[in-house]
């Protein structure tokens, strides 16, 4: 039997009031839609387990117990052990206090490499990283079909390279790069792999183990959960890192000696709810399957009034893709679309910054993200509306 058979949509789309009033939602990339239960678990941990850390009462060990849990799934979630996991705010704010924590020993003129494909979150601090050490950064070059130039890679690695870091799946176009290779190759120079896995992990399992990589970071607002990020870094190369952290420094775990400040309890018990939801409807190998199958339906039902950038298949790529409507502005169509019930953005860059200048977009163009809780009929109904304008 299929995946569509097996995944029960129906039964994904009860636990969402949000997706019971019609609106149809292609914005995922961009942030999912969240269902009942993380709700209900951020709001009974507000009324249950307002506390700190280590006081000898119920509240305070509820406390505990929700952030032990959270590491605990977290690191199942990435196939890595719980003190390997650090929360954050978010993705940015985490890789600007990760890559700031990994370089404080670098020296000037060592080699620092991001890439051309990468949303900005996981460029900009290595930017400022590279202005604060006088380091050498040079881009990892995208090609015109949107998919990493690992010639280039190899051309521009060298031993005093520090970092790889990449993405493993970009955030427009959907395209995936083969991250173990480029971790094998960044780890042959004695370089970090440094994954931003935000826009891969929403749509596809993650076993950083397999995937070599030292260092990956996730946003769990775009996959169901709150918005709040986490981060693995590998034990034996965290554990070298001198953290930027208030005194005295109680180091419980690896994971977090990194995390300053009081954990966000409440969004922590939210994500232990999404974990328990993934599971539930048969976890992301089987939300992977099924969303394949709606955009294999995207991909053969588009007219050809629209044209759309980045690899033409399936393969190579998630279920996420940057198109314009012949001739019609995107702002107007995602405008229009809008008015009608479909959610799609319009944007310049999608904080692709090297992509952008690579591609183009057309000046601005639609990001339509496809998310398990999607529908075959959602996506007729996208067409249509897609085909109404040409
Ligand atoms: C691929 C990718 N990386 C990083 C980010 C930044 O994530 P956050 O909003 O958690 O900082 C985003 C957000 O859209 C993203 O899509």
């Amino acid at each position: 039997m299929s995946a569509t058979h097996t995944f029960d949509i129906a039964a994904v789309r009860e636990r969402f009031s949000s997706l019971s009033g019609g609106f149809v939602f292609f914005d995922g990339p961009g942030g999912t839609q969240v269902p009942d239960s993380v709700g209900d678990a951020i709001a009974a941990a507000m009324r249950e387990s307002s506390a700190n850390l280590g006081a000898p009462y119920a509240t305070s060990r509820r406390a505990t117990a929700i952030l032990e849990e959270a590491e605990r799934r977290a690191g199942a979630f990435f196939s890595c052990r719980p003190d390997e996991i650090t929360f954050g705010m978010n993705m940015t704010s985490l890789n600007f206090t990760l890559s700031r924590t990994a370089s404080r020993d670098w020296q000037a003129g060592d080699r620092v490499l991001v890439s051309a494909l990468d949303h900005d979150a996981n460029v900009a601090p290595w930017i400022e990283v590279a202005r604060d050490h006088d380091l050498d950064l040079q881009t990892i070059a995208v090609r015109p079909d949107t998919t990493l130039d690992l010639d280039d890679l190899r051309a521009k690695l060298n031993d005093r390279t520090r970092v790889v870091a990449f993405t493993a799946a970009s955030n427009a176009v959907g395209t995936l790069t083969p991250v173990r290779e480029i971790s094998d190759l960044a780890h042959a120079v004695g370089a970090l792999s440094w994954v931003d896995g935000v826009h891969f992990s929403a749509h596809e399992p993650v076993d950083v183990e397999a995937l070599g990589a030292d260092v990956m970071l996730c946003s769990t607002y775009k996959f169901c959960g709150p918005h709040l990020g986490f981060a693995y870094a590998r034990a034996a190369v965290a554990e070298t890192w001198r953290p930027y952290k208030v005194r005295p420094l109680p180091t419980p775990t690896t994971g977090r000696k990194m995390s300053t400040g009081t954990f966000p309890f409440e969004a922590l018990a939210g994500l232990n709810a999404t974990f328990d939801y993934l599971d539930e409807i048969g976890g992301m190998a089987a939300i992977g399957a099924y969303e394949r199958t709606l955009a294999e339906r995207f991909l053969t039902t588009l007219p050809e009034s629209v044209i759309r950038y980045g690899l033409p298949g399936l393969e190579g790529r998630l279920p996420t893709f940057v198109v314009n409507v012949d001739g019609v502005p995107a702002d107007v169509v995602s405008e229009q679309l809008g008015a009608r019930g479909v959610g799609v953005w319009s944007s310049d860059t999608w904080y692709s910054l090297g992509l952008y200048e690579t591609l183009g977009f057309g000046d601005r163009s639609l990001r339509i993200g496809m998310t398990h809780y999607n529908t075959a009929e959602e996506v007729d109904r996208l067409v249509a509306e897609l085909s109404s304008f040409g």
